[in-house]
């Protein structure tokens, strides 16, 4: 290429920096959404898997984050799981509690769960409520 001014070879020069350095922003801003859609696909399976949803999903909304009790930050992620009273029977560990480490409340008390209390539960390092009282659980 040749440059007969300087001014045009600058001006080439700024306009192929300014260029990468968008493609770099727009690929790094890509990857991000990605890696957040991928962590809530991750909840919504989760919740999903758990069974307790099934009569809890309100027709007109695929969102987990609209499902009955639940609550999602800016980023979609899960913040709140409210489902006290809610008839729940069977097992805490059908919720896989490590796929949410974004959880600041956890209630489900009053229900008919069993079993322990998992570890998982106490590796949310975002917690701040946590209610499981009035259910069949055990210590640990
Ligand atoms: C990626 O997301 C985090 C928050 O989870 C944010 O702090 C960061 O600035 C984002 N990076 C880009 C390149 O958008
Ligand atoms: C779903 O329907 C309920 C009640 O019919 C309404 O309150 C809610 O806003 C609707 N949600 C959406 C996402 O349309
Ligand atoms: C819970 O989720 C984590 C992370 O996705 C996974 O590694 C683990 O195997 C799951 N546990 C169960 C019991 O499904
Ligand atoms: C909990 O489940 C057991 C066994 O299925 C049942 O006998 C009991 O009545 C249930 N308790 C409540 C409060 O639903
Ligand atoms: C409570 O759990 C124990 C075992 O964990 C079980 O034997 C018992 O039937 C359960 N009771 C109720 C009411 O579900």
């Amino acid at each position: 290429m040749e440059c007969g001014f300087f001014n045009t070879c600058r001006a080439v020069i700024v306009f192929i920096w300014a260029a990468l350095t968008l493609l770099i922003v727009h690929v790094a801003s890509a990857t991000n959404i990605s890696i957040h859609v991928a962590a809530s696909e991750i909840e919504r399976q989760a919740l999903l898997n758990s069974g307790w949803w099934k009569d809890r999903i309100p027709h007109n909304t695929s969102d987990h984050c609209g499902w009955v009790g639940i609550t999602c930050d800016y980023e979609g992620r899960i913040t709140d799981i409210g489902l006290a009273e809610s008839k729940i029977k069977g097992e805490l560990g059908r919720l896989n509690f490590s796929c949410f480490p974004n959880l600041q409340y956890l209630d489900l008390s009053n229900n008919n769960l069993s079993g322990s209390i998992l570890s998982q539960i106490g590796s949310l390092s975002n917690l701040k409520y946590l209610d499981l009282d009035r259910n069949n659980l055990s210590g640990e």
